[in-house]
């Protein structure tokens, strides 16, 4: 180990030299140091991976399968297609010889940054001065959020969800207390909310630059979800008109959106699910159906290039183009640069979680991945 270390700081490649390659350049070095490194590393890809770098993948899936692959695998190395909180996961669920590395440290998450241990923390206790919170509140921290945010929720009884499995996270929440502060994604809390029967009026926003989140003691009181105000800027771009638009022109079409987009998109689809149910839910469709998919752009090309041969048309939401500016950070050259560093024994790009704070954090990922 310590050899390894030495090596790190002594012949480190640095990036200048890749970020001139074109990508047919990198892919068969890519394929070379990936050989090179074997049963050693595990390439991990998110759906909205760019095509490019999604052809390396060695799994694939949602947030909540890329977790669970990640406390799987036995791999040394894990190279994470995908953004900056999926790393620290990975991180946190994997063993201390492992090592969780994200090709490009810019990928993080905006949606992620819009919550943070300082403001969460002001939430509580402010929340505290009106009820008693340790025994009346769970709070759930989404996947996409930092480390500290998942340790606050393993310290105070709290638990992770994933937009796969927020139903049955927010309905074990609730087996245990009587009201939920939900963070950061407003959308996924009152989608799922109101699916599990919870009135709108009952999941009131809670806007953290506002001296009690905005929110009155009676509305506080009165709350069964408290909703963080955070937002993914990728699925806010999908509005009710573009699907009023479609069912003009297409009548028998089907609408399917992620639980990320805004509540009246949300409302107005056939189906709402994770990137994984989206995938899943074009794969089995009948041949011949046409599909309105309000989820990033990357994995909406790719489903509908898949489904194509059987009749079936994908088709992107909205009308601009809509990325996540993030996601595409993971391109052909970081990729390659992180896995011949690894090839030569250093590790760029660590993520790591310190110790104490991923031993709480994993309490709240380890109670997510315990339900059934
Ligand atoms: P899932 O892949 O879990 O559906 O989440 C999508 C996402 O927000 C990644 O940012
Ligand atoms: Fe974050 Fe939205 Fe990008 Fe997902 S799509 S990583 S929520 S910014």
């Amino acid at each position: 180990m310590e050899e390894l270390n030495a090596a790190m700081t002594s012949s480190v490649i640095a990036f200048e030299a890749f970020g001139a390659l074109s990508d047919e350049e990198c892919f068969p070095r890519i394929q070379a140091a990936r050989s090179r490194l074997g049963k050693r590393a595990v390439i991990l890809c998110h759906h909205y991976q760019r095509a490019e770098v999604y052809q390396f993948a060695d799994m694939t899936g949602d947030s909540l399968r890329l977790s669970r692959l990640a406390s799987q695998t036995e791999a040394e190395f894990i190279v994470f297609c995908g953004v900056h909180f999926m790393a620290e996961a990975a991180d946190i669920m994997t063993k201390p010889h492992q090592k969780a590395i994200l090709p490009d440290l810019a990928a993080g998450c905006s949606m992620a940054d819009m919550a943070n241990l300082a403001k969460v923390g002001r939430c509580w206790r402010e929340l505290g001065s009106i009820i008693d919170t340790e025994n009346r509140v769970t709070p759930v921290t989404y996947i996409n959020s930092a480390a500290d945010l998942k340790a606050f929720c393993g310290e105070h009884g709290g638990i992770v969800c994933t937009s796969s499995n927020a139903d049955k996270v927010l309905r074990a929440a609730f087996e245990q207390r009587e009201k939920i502060l939900f963070f950061p994604d407003q959308h996924l809390g009152r989608w799922t909310g109101h699916t599990m029967g919870i009135p709108l009026d009952r999941m009131p926003v809670w806007d953290p630059d506002l001296e009690m989140g905005g929110l009155g003691a009676d509305e506080i009181r009165d709350a069964k979800i408290l909703l963080w105000k955070g937002h993914c800027s990728v699925h806010q771009m999908f509005q009710p008109e573009h699907i009023q638009a479609f069912r003009k022109r297409h009548p028998d079409g089907f609408v399917i959106s992620h639980p990320e987009c805004a509540f009246e998109v949300c409302r107005q689809s056939d189906h709402v699910g994770s990137t994984d149910h989206i995938a899943k839910t074009l794969r089995e469709a009948a041949p011949g159906t046409r599909w309105l998919v309000g989820t990033e752009l990357n994995l909406v090309n790719r489903l509908a290039e898949e489904i194509k041969s059987e009749g079936k048309i994908a088709q992107f939401m909205a009308p601009l183009v809509c990325m996540c500016s993030t996601m595409q950070r993971i391109d052909p050259q970081h990729l390659l640069w992180v896995l011949e560093n690894l090839v030569e024994g250093n590790i760029v790009n660590r993520i790591t979680v310190p110790g104490h704070e991923a031993a709480l954090a994993r309490r709240a990922l380890e109670r997510m991945l315990a339900l059934p």
